[in-house]
């Protein structure tokens, strides 16, 4: 199968990682895949925070309810959406996604594992970041190298979700 439709089929949320050190520039290439996300108008309305000091990791993990999940990953990144830069609020969130999914494929190509948590809006989190005027909070992904094998979460079947018209 080709690589990219295998990795789409082959991710897996990981929510429990090795105290093993992402390397940087794993960490960097990460973030050029969020960066080459498609955006409407190509606004790039994404905003990335890397979460790594364990002062920091260890202050976000208390205000999470993913506590052990972000205590436990070396590095975080969390996306933020500027609202200076998109320009509608649903294509803007859109964008976001395609950001995010670009960069969970890359972590899994890179052999780390990682899981997005939806984590809109909470201010307590957005100062911790030190997101600026205008951002807000879409997301945080802790990544790691895995320290577990998670089962497939099943997919329902085509025949149930297409219809041709
Ligand atoms: C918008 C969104 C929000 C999610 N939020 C969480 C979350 O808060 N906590 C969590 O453990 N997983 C979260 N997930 C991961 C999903 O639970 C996971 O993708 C789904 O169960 C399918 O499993 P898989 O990713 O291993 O295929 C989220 C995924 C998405 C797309």
């Amino acid at each position: 199968m080709n690589e990219v439709l295998q990795a789409i089929r082959a991710r897996r949320s990981v929510r429990a990682f090795r105290s093993q050190p992402v390397e940087a520039e794993k960490v960097e290439a990460i973030l050029e895949a969020g960066r080459w996300a498609p955006s409407g108008k190509n606004a790039q309305p994404w905003r990335f925070v890397i979460v790594e000091s364990a002062a920091k990791r260890e202050e976000l993990a208390r205000l999470v309810p993913q506590r052990n999940m972000i205590g436990s990953a070396p590095v975080t990144i969390a996306l933020l959406l500027d609202r200076k830069a998109g320009y509608d609020e649903l294509k803007d969130a859109q964008g976001i996604g395609a950001c995010a999914q670009n960069m969970l494929l890359a972590v899994h190509a890179l052999g780390l594992g990682a899981c997005w948590i939806g984590r809109a809006r909470d201010r307590e989190v957005e100062a911790l970041l030190g997101a600026r005027e205008g951002e807000e909070l879409m997301m945080l992904i802790p990544i790691g190298y895995p320290a577990e094998e998670p089962p497939v979460r099943e997919r329902r079947p085509l025949s149930e979700l297409v219809r041709r018209i």
